[in-house]
């Protein structure tokens, strides 16, 4: 699909643009601990500074503080860390208050309640501080909040480069992968994991299974191939007859998709399955002889070293699994071209 981009807003210098990102990044103690989200963000700022937008405002959410003000999630630490990349961006808590500042970070929006609800008056709200809106925050596309999709109904929206990349990476695996296309998954929740192995039985060659949904999945299908032992009787992680199992259906595979560890990843001993699976899908796509796309924020965690050799890693963990399951997003599909 071709969605509406940058480079099809007319005469942005005039423009005052509104860009939703997603700088969710985990932070503790006012520490930010991974910057990811914030540094793949950033080209759309260089490219909407480069092509000298009127004035640049970015909006997005942190973490879930239920519709009021949370010291906890004050995006502070987020603003601390963008002014040291641009000196003169503001801060503003209150849109009422806003001046013609040109690049102008913008509070928590879940701070609002209207948020989470579309409720279509704060859409509108919204819409009227920009000229045009970009989304750039392809990792909360599986939500129809007001930010990132009332606001669309308002404004001519536009695709951030971020938002971009992830529909290009991800539709291109799904719609024309070079098979076989074999999925690994694990992790703890059944919930959401099932929809996705029903959707992928029709896409995928292989769908390996590991993590504590192995036991718990009771789909039975040829394409379907769960842990076979564990490393021991708590069966907190994949056992050496399954590592060797995945690894040579993985070696056998052109595209692998990765979502969720194998065992019970933070407590060690039980990394080591995912460990050796991780290594080997890391020597393959080293080699280019794998195309390996991995998404979600512990699975990303778990490659540890390994990050580098993953041919695509998503900024996603809840949109990654929508994404791959139902094909699109209503919030991205709003962002479509007229052809
Ligand atoms: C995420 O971290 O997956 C996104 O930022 C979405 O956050 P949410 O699950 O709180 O909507």
């Amino acid at each position: 699909m071709q969605l509406k981009t940058i480079n099809d807003i007319q005469d942005i210098s005039s423009k005052r643009v509104l860009v939703r990102a997603d700088l969710n990044v985990p932070i503790e103690e006012g520490v930010i601990q991974d910057s990811t989200r914030i540094d793949e963000f950033l080209p759309t700022v260089d490219l909407l500074l480069k092509n000298k937008a009127k004035q640049i405002i970015i909006m997005t959410h942190l973490g879930r503080p239920n519709g009021e003000f949370n010291e906890e999630f004050s995006l502070t630490p987020i603003y601390e860390y963008l002014k040291k990349k641009y000196p003169s961006i503001k801060f503003a808590s209150d849109f009422d208050k806003l001046d013609s500042s040109p690049l102008i970070l913008f509070q928590n929006i879940r701070f609002w309640k209207e948020e989470e609800k579309d409720d279509e008056g704060f859409a509108k709200k919204l819409a009227s501080y920009g000229d045009c809106y970009i989304d750039d925050a392809f990792s909360v596309s599986h939500r129809n909040h007001a930010s990132n999709y009332g606001i669309t109904k308002f404004l001519p929206s536009y695709a951030g480069l971020l938002l971009q990349r992830e529909v290009d990476a991800l539709s291109s695996i799904l719609e024309k992968p070079t098979r076989p296309l074999t999925f690994l998954m694990g992790g703890a929740k059944l919930e959401t994991k099932l929809p996705l192995v029903n959707a992928l039985l029709s896409k995928a060659d292989h769908i390996l299974v590991g993590g504590k949904i192995a036991a718990e999945l009771t789909i039975q299908d040829p394409k379907i191939v769960k842990a076979i032992d564990y490393s021991d009787e708590t069966k907190f992680d994949i056992g050496p007859k399954t590592v060797e199992k995945f690894i040579e259906i993985i070696r056998e595979s052109k595209t692998l998709l990765f979502n969720g560890p194998l065992g019970f990843f933070e407590k060690k001993p039980y990394d080591q399955g995912t460990i050796e699976v991780v290594k080997e899908i890391a020597k393959l796509s080293r080699e280019k002889k794998l195309f390996s796309v991995v998404g979600g924020g512990d699975t990303i965690f778990a490659l540890g070293k390994y990050k580098d050799d993953i041919s695509y890693c998503s900024t996603a963990g809840g949109a990654f699994l929508e994404f791959v399951e139902k094909g699109m997003l209503d919030a991205i599909k709003v962002l479509e071209k007229d052809v």
